[in-house]
């Protein structure tokens, strides 16, 4: 599978503007192993679309906050339902209480360590399991994450916006637009 039509595949299903002039194929591969930065609400929506292609495979997820991290509904913060945040948390159960299929297929990978599990996203960028990263953490992680994961060779799918100032755009692009990865951002 070539990386270009990965990339177009993701970001037609997450319903994304293409950016072609931003495409840097790197050739092909039977599958693209992908790692997600970032699991809560948009994380787990874009990893759950990812995952109905069957090129993808999922091989890391990252998160500082565990309960995402380890997909445990049960251990969330009371304190989020009192806040009334319950529809902006993600959910990995349907409405008859069983586990979404994304969901199960993620736990069977991550029982069987085919999937791994970070908190510091450095560490998710020097796993060779991975060829590409979705990014969803908040806004201000976002460029800085983009260009360290484009430093270690693995190709971006970043959420909107790709940066909050623009100084640090300037910084970015060029090694988006010259680098050795492709990028894709949600805007
Ligand atoms: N395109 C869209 O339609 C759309 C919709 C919603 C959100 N978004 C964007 O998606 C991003 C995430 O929004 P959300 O609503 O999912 O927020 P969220 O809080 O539910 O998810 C962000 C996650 O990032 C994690 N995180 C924070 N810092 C981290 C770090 N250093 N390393 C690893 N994980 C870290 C948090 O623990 C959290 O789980 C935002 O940039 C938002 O603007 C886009």
């Amino acid at each position: 599978m070539q990386r270009r039509d990965f990339i177009r595949s993701g970001a037609m299903a997450a319903g994304v503007m293409a950016v072609p002039n931003m495409l840097r194929a790197q050739g092909s591969k039977a599958r693209v192993r992908m790692g997600f930065i970032g699991v809560g609400n948009r994380g787990t929506q874009l990893m759950h679309i990812f995952m109905k292609n069957p090129l993808v495979e999922v091989t890391a997820l990252c998160d500082i906050y565990e309960p995402y991290l380890k997909r445990d509904e049960s251990a969330y913060d009371p304190k989020f339902f009192e806040w009334g945040l319950k529809g902006r948390m993600p959910s990995f159960h349907q409405k008859d209480g069983t586990l979404k299929p994304q969901e199960a297929a993620l736990a069977t990978r991550i029982k069987a360590g085919t999937c791994r599990l970070y908190k510091d996203y450095k560490a998710l960028l020097a796993d060779p399991e991975v060829d590409a990263v979705c990014i969803a953490t908040p806004d201000h992680w976002h460029a800085i994450m983009t260009i360290d994961a484009i430093k270690a060779g693995k190709d971006v799918y970043c959420e909107k916006p790709l940066t909050t100032r623009r100084r640090t755009r300037a910084r970015s692009w060029p090694w988006a637009s010259t680098g050795a990865a492709t990028t894709r951002t949600a805007s």
